[in-house]
């Protein structure tokens, strides 16, 4: 399998560095416009391969797409993160014209391939893909709900005094501080709803800090988080490679599901050699539905302010 990064920031990276330490894929490019930078990475990246006993062949390139060419998986990172104070739906004026062009350029190298969108306002820059290319929806796939997960669980335990792999729990809806809807009421300890051990309080708070989950982290770091971003996307590349038919939380084009359309966002589907397979339906809660309906509603709105 050949993937292509786009962004060679600290995401991009980390992307890329993730992917290949799992060794299921040949080749992983990565692509930034700052001279060298992705060389640089790249170069990097490949003297830890020894060390860390994997195969998979990382090279950077400068704006060259034509060395991204058939690439089975891209993952799109570009544009600006943000900064502490910021929304990420503040980084739609300069992510949506660099997630524009770099998405064109890449499927004229890759015509086949399927798009992982990273950049933020992410649920509004996969519609943006989507309005751009044309292309079935089952390529193009938004990572926010993989990674609000893992922070989802990272919260629980911590809340709970538990591993983390005692922990099963999913967040949906958009990808934003407001619109991350943790489903507390189906998260388990081993399959013990965690509603038997923690209080509505507790559980309130869990959510409320999972939902600002990037903005602590941006607050800390002085800009956008990437370990877990990275890892998010390549247990999604590898569930792709795989054909592994894994479920994920992934921001996708609604035609109806949950009474949503012609909108980008995050619900469980299944993800397998062709990207996302389908899209599962789970019966939610009339405040589950309403809490969708106001995240669909904010979503829409950063969506209009989009030139398609
Ligand atoms: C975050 C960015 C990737 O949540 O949206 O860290």
């Amino acid at each position: 399998m050949k993937v292509t990064v786009v962004g060679a920031g600290a995401v991009g990276a980390s992307c890329a560095e993730y992917i290949a330490i799992r060794n299921f894929a040949s080749e992983v490019v990565i692509l930034d416009i700052k001279e060298g930078f992705a060389e640089g990475k790249a170069m990097d990246l490949m003297q830890t391969a020894s060390l860390l006993k994997f195969d998979t062949k990382i090279t950077g390139v400068t704006n060259d797409y034509s060395k991204t060419a058939n690439s089975d998986v891209c993952v799109i990172t570009s544009g600006i993160p943000r900064k502490p104070g910021m929304t990420r739906e503040e980084l739609i004026g300069i992510n949506a014209g660099i997630v524009k062009m770099v998405s064109s350029s890449l499927l004229e190298h890759s015509p086949n391939t399927i798009f992982i969108i990273v950049s933020n306002p992410m649920d509004t820059m996969a519609y943006l893909v989507h309005k751009t290319l044309g292309i079935a929806k089952n390529r193009i796939i938004g990572m926010g709900g993989a990674l609000d997960s893992a922070r989802f669980k990272y919260r629980l335990a911590e809340a709970l005094g538990a591993p983390i792999s005692d922990i099963d729990g999913m967040v949906i809806g958009g990808h934003s501080d407001k619109g991350m809807i943790p489903l507390t009421r189906l998260a388990t300890r081993n399959s013990v709803n965690v509603t038997e051990f923690l209080s509505e309080e507790r559980l309130e708070k869990v959510a409320a800090d999972t939902k600002v989950g990037g903005a602590t982290l941006t607050g800390l770091l002085g800009t956008s988080a990437w370990y877990a971003p990275g890892a998010a996307v390549s247990g999604m590349v590898h569930a792709i490679a795989s054909d592994a038919q894994k479920m994920f939380p992934v921001s996708t084009l609604l035609e109806g599901e949950y009474d949503l359309q012609d909108i980008s966002i995050g619900v469980p589907v299944i993800l397998g050699k062709n990207g996302i397979e389908k899209i599962v339906k789970i019966q939610l809660t009339q405040a589950e539905k309403d809490k969708m309906q106001e995240s669909a509603a904010a979503v829409k709105k950063t969506n209009g302010l989009l030139d398609l």
